[in-house]
C-alpha cells in the first residue's frame, strides 16, 4: 500500500535578490498577485491535494511569513464588530490549525537540496511533497492534486514537467526521458541546469515534487553540484540509478515563473483577467495600452 502524501515542504529561504529593493524588507513569497501573496497560492494548492502538515524552510528576515499564517485577533475583532463577514471569510483561508504548520531555519544558503534536507526529521519515513512558491500554476485541477492522483498509480518519485524552449534549458533541471507515455514519462537521468548544448531534452522540472523518504537519505550524502549548491535534482537522479522509480509528469495548467519579473507581471495580468470583479475594467485598460503602444511604433 502506498502511503498517502500528507506532508509538504515549502522552501522559502531564498533572498529574492531579483526583486530588490522590494525584498529588502519583505519576503518575496509575500509579494502579491492581485491581492494574494505568492505563498497563499502554494498553500491552497497543497490543501486541495490533501496536505495536512505544512513545513516551511525559512531563513533570517522571513518572520512576515509566520505572521501571515497567524490569527490577527485585533483585525478580526474589528471586522466582526463591523459585520464584515466577507473579509473574515477571506482571512480564514490564511489560518492554519494549531500544530499543522512548522518552521525550520536553513542556516546557510547551501541550495534547494539542502533546504529540503533541513526538514528531514519532520518528514520522517513518509513520502512528501515539495512546492516551490515561485512557480505559480493555474489550472482547472490544481497541479499537486493531479500529481497525487498519478502517484497513487505509480508510487515512487513524481516530478512536474513541462517543455521549455531549448535555449532556456540551462535554467532548469532537465529530464533524460527513457519512455514517453504521454502525460507520464519514465526517466533515465536528470541534470540540473545543463549547458544548452548538453541538455538531454527540453523537458524541464517545474517546482512540484512528490518524493520518497529515500531522497532524504540521498541528500545526507550528496556533494555540491551545479552552482556549488546541494541540488535536489541530484538526489532524485540518484534514485533513478538505485530504484528506477522516477517519473516526470506533464501537468495540465499554465505555469508562471514568478521568480522573474516578466513572469510575475504575466501572472498578475492573467490572474487579474480571471477575476470577475476586475476583468472588464482591466481588459479595457490593457486594450487601450496596447493601442497606444501600436500608435507610438
Ligand atoms: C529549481 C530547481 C530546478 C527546477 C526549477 C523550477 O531551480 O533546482 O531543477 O527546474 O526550480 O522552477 P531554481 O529556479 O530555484 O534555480
Amino acid at each position: 500500500m502506498k502511503r498517502k502524501v500528507t506532508k509538504a515542504i515549502f522552501p522559502v529561504a531564498g533572498l529574492g535578490t531579483r526583486f530588490l529593493p522590494a525584498t529588502k524588507s519583505i519576503p518575496k513569497e509575500i509579494m502579491t498577485l492581485v491581492d494574494r501573496p505568492l505563498i497563499q497560492y502554494a498553500i491552497d494548492e497543497a490543501r486541495a491535494a490533501g496536505i495536512k502538515e505544512f513545513i516551511f524552510v525559512t531563513s533570517r528576515g522571513k518572520s512576515a511569513l509566520e505572521d501571515y499564517f497567524d490569527h490577527a485577533n485585533e483585525l478580526e475583532a474589528h471586522l466582526r464588530r463591523n459585520g464584515r463577514e466577507d473579509l473574515l471569510a477571506i482571512l480564514k483561508t490564511t489560518n492554519m490549525d494549531s500544530g499543522a504548520i512548522a518552521y525550520i531555519r536553513q542556516h546557510k544558503a547551501l541550495g534547494l537540496g539542502h533546504a529540503v534536507w533541513c526538514a528531514r526529521r519532520l518528514v520522517g519515513n513518509e513520502p512528501f511533497a515539495v512546492l516551490l512558491p515561485d512557480d505559480v500554476i493555474a489550472g482547472d485541477k490544481p497541479c499537486l492534486q493531479q500529481m497525487v492522483e498519478v502517484y497513487a498509480e505509480t508510487g515512487g518519485n513524481v516530478v512536474a514537467a513541462m517543455e521549455v524552449p531549448h535555449s532556456k534549458t540551462s535554467a532548469y533541471g532537465i529530464l533524460d526521458v527513457k519512455e514517453d507515455l504521454g502525460a507520464l514519462v519514465s526517466v533515465r537521468g536528470m541534470v540540473e541546469k545543463p549547458a544548452v548544448d548538453a541538455a538531454p531534452s527540453n523537458l524541464a522540472v517545474i517546482g512540484r515534487y512528490i518524493l520518497t523518504p529515500a531522497i532524504m537519505r540521498n541528500l545526507d550524502r550528496i556533494k555540491a553540484g551545479s552552482g556549488g549548491e546541494i541540488q535536489l535534482t541530484d538526489a532524485i537522479a540518484e534514485e533513478i540509478v538505485r530504484s528506477d522509480n522516477v517519473y516526470g509528469f506533464r501537468f495540465r495548467g499554465q505555469r508562471f515563473d514568478c521568480g522573474s519579473k516578466a513572469g510575475f507581471l504575466q501572472a498578475t495580468v492573467a490572474f487579474a483577467l480571471a477575476r470577475p470583479d476586475l476583468r472588464d475594467e482591466f481588459s479595457q485598460f490593457l486594450a487601450e495600452m496596447t493601442a497606444v503602444r501600436r500608435a507610438a511604433e
